[in-house]
């Protein structure tokens, strides 16, 4: 069961960001647990991956600090960012394979990248990670030749290759079949709980993330709109939780993004 007193590796403290001049978070506070899977949902466009890019020090906030181990991100130099991103493995929302490598060579990409580790140690630790994943015996394979869980799966492989402390997956379940996405929220918890790693995890997918995680926090307009552990959040009554729970098409959350009246989009006089 999860830990209620955790020691937080991740903080996030009143911080703003905006891209130019486009807002896209204010007043955000979050943390999270050594160990923990947080789970991080909200709409379309509300700002999730930009927390998960601002966490990896690759924008820095208007306002307020990511801290990292009691560290902020923002004021690291260049080498301790690095450090701090030999730390890190990401899951890219878009995240692609190399299409001419086998699989084999996507997962040590990583090792012999980052590390001077001898080949014979580098295929030990690869085919460890693609058993970690049930693809062993896809290791020659090239990304054109596997399905696209199968892929998602390598990608995940190639995540984990360092044994990162941090492991962010942005939108790991998308495009996957109920069973695959089962089986992928199963190894979202299990590879935390191996490398004792903090895991962050953002989707929409309400299901398997609640079953994982020990944490939720729901992001609306650049804001968190609720938070909580997935047993608070069920038996939650706010409108906003609801509407994402219950998958409800009409609640607080719009479809729209900000535009213009549409009859004057459309040149028509009001
Ligand atoms: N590089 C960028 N430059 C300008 N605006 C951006 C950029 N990236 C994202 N945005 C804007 O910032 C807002 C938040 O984007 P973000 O990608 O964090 O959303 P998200 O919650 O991850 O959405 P989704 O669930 O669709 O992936 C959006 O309104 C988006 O249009
Ligand atoms: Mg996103």
């Amino acid at each position: 069961m999860s830990n209620p007193n955790p020691t937080f590796l991740i903080e996030i403290e009143n911080l703003n960001f905006a891209y130019g001049s486009r807002p896209v978070l204010s007043g955000i506070n979050m943390r999270f647990g050594l160990g923990q899977v947080v789970a991080v949902m909200g709409t379309s466009g509300s700002g999730k991956t930009t927390i998960l890019r601002l966490i990896g020090g690759q924008i820095r906030p208007q306002a307020g600090a990511v801290r990292v181990s009691g560290q902020s991100v923002h004021e690291l130099d260049k080498g301790g960012l690095y450090a701090l991103r030999r730390k890190m493995g990401m899951l890219f929302q878009f995240g692609a394979l190399f299409t001419d490598l086998s699989v084999f060579d996507n997962v040590a990409f990583p090792l012999r990248e980052h590390t001077d580790l001898p080949e014979p140690l580098i295929r030990d630790l690869v085919l460890m990670k693609l058993q970690a994943v049930g693809l062993r015996g896809a290791q020659a394979l090239r990304p054109a030749e596997i399905s696209g869980g199968m892929a998602r799966r390598v990608a995940l492989a190639r995540t984990i290759a360092l044994d990162p402390q941090i492991l962010m997956y942005d939108e790991p379940f998308a495009g996957l079949d109920p069973i695959s996405l089962g089986v992928t929220a199963n190894l979202i918890k299990r590879l935390n709980d191996a490398l004792g790693a903090t895991s962050i995890l953002v989707t929409h997918e309400v299901q398997q993330s609640f079953a994982i995680a020990d944490y939720v926090y729901f992001i609306a307009a650049g804001k968190v709109a609720a938070q909580g552990t997935p047993e608070d959040l069920m038996s939650s009554t706010d409108p906003f939780v609801r509407q994402f729970i219950d998958a409800a098409p009409d609640g607080p959350v719009g479809f729209q993004y900000p535009a213009s009246p549409y009859a004057s989009d459309l040149g028509l006089r009001s």
